[in-house]
């Protein structure tokens, strides 16, 4: 049997034209941010970020991947107008959990008011079902989505709103972990690959731990939770694409950078076989190998 496929992307940043809305609607901590978008070049940089998460989303239909997960930042700042956006370039994909799993990350949850309004789950909150409801902790996580007969996909939450803009740092949390535990032990998931999303970098390119304000307090307790194959971390936030194979102590760790910046679009095609999970492939959107039986 030819192994199981998942799409990862990250980070895709769907941006509003900031600066053709109204300021004193924006809050003061998009004031701040401004200068990044404007100074920092990020809005140049995702200027076609729709377009190219399009792409994406129609090349996992064009490989008929198993499922397709995205790992946070769906939005620049967590405005309304960007996570429509990001929904409608989503197309049918989103549309279905089965096929799907989105988590949200700290740009998802950047103001105190864009939390609890619930922002993120108007537009997605269909995507945190769980197959194993039993074993939420927080809110809808951790949630469990079964895929196939090999593998299942976890989902938690790292991305906290910020005390003041520039502090990005995430944790899960004991409760979450302590949920994660019940469903590594779960016997209805016994011989499958479990893929955890998250949206906070565990590790670094380096493979060191992130800096204290960026990155995911709780990873090594994660770890301890996910050691060898059978496992696989996924997250974003750092904005490169990078993979450290499991080892005895920890999973796979899949960094999928920030999947619609420009000039380093891209995502992971990640393997799995026998409950394990193999290894993964870098791809460009739009860019999808001819399958094999065509070519001949
Ligand atoms: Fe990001
Ligand atoms: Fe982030």
């Amino acid at each position: 049997m030819n192994p199981m496929r998942f799409l990862h992307c990250s980070d895709v940043h769907i941006t509003a034209d900031y600066f053709s809305l109204p300021l004193r609607r924006l809050g003061w901590r998009r004031w701040l941010a401004l200068a990044e978008l404007s100074v920092g070049g990020r809005s140049k940089a995702y200027a076609r970020a729709p377009e190219t998460l399009a792409t994406i989303a129609s090349d996992a239909e064009q490989l008929g991947v198993d499922h397709f997960i995205l790992s946070g930042d769906l939005t620049a700042y967590a405005l309304a107008p960007e996570f429509q956006l990001a929904r409608e370039s989503l197309g049918a994909l989103a549309e279905d959990p089965g096929r799907c799993t989105i988590i949200p990350g700290n740009h998802d949850v950047f103001t105190p008011g864009s939390h609890h309004s619930h922002r993120f789950e108007r537009y997605f909150g269909h995507l945190l079902e769980s197959d194993l409801p039993e074993h939420r902790r927080e809110g809808a996580f951790p949630f469990v989505r079964r895929v196939g007969a090999e593998a299942a996909v976890v989902g938690l939450l790292s991305a906290r709103v910020p005390p003041v803009p520039g502090i990005a740092q995430g944790y899960i949390g004991p409760a979450q972990l302590d949920g994660l535990a019940a469903v590594v032990k779960d016997p209805r998931l016994a011989g499958r690959a479990l893929l955890v999303v998250v949206h906070h970098a565990p590790l670094t390119h380096q493979g060191r731990a992130d800096r204290y304000f960026h990155g995911l307090k709780d990873a090594q307790a994660l770890f301890r939770l996910l050691p060898g194959p059978r496992y696989a971390v996924l997250h974003g936030h750092i904005h490169q694409r990078y993979h450290h194979p499991a080892t005895a102590e920890r999973p796979h760790i899949f960094g999928a950078g920030s999947s619609t910046q420009a000039g380093r679009e891209g995502y992971w095609l990640i393997e799995v076989k026998d409950g394990q999970v193999l290894g993964g492939q870098k791809h460009v959107p739009g860019s999808v190998p001819v399958p094999a039986r065509a070519q001949a």
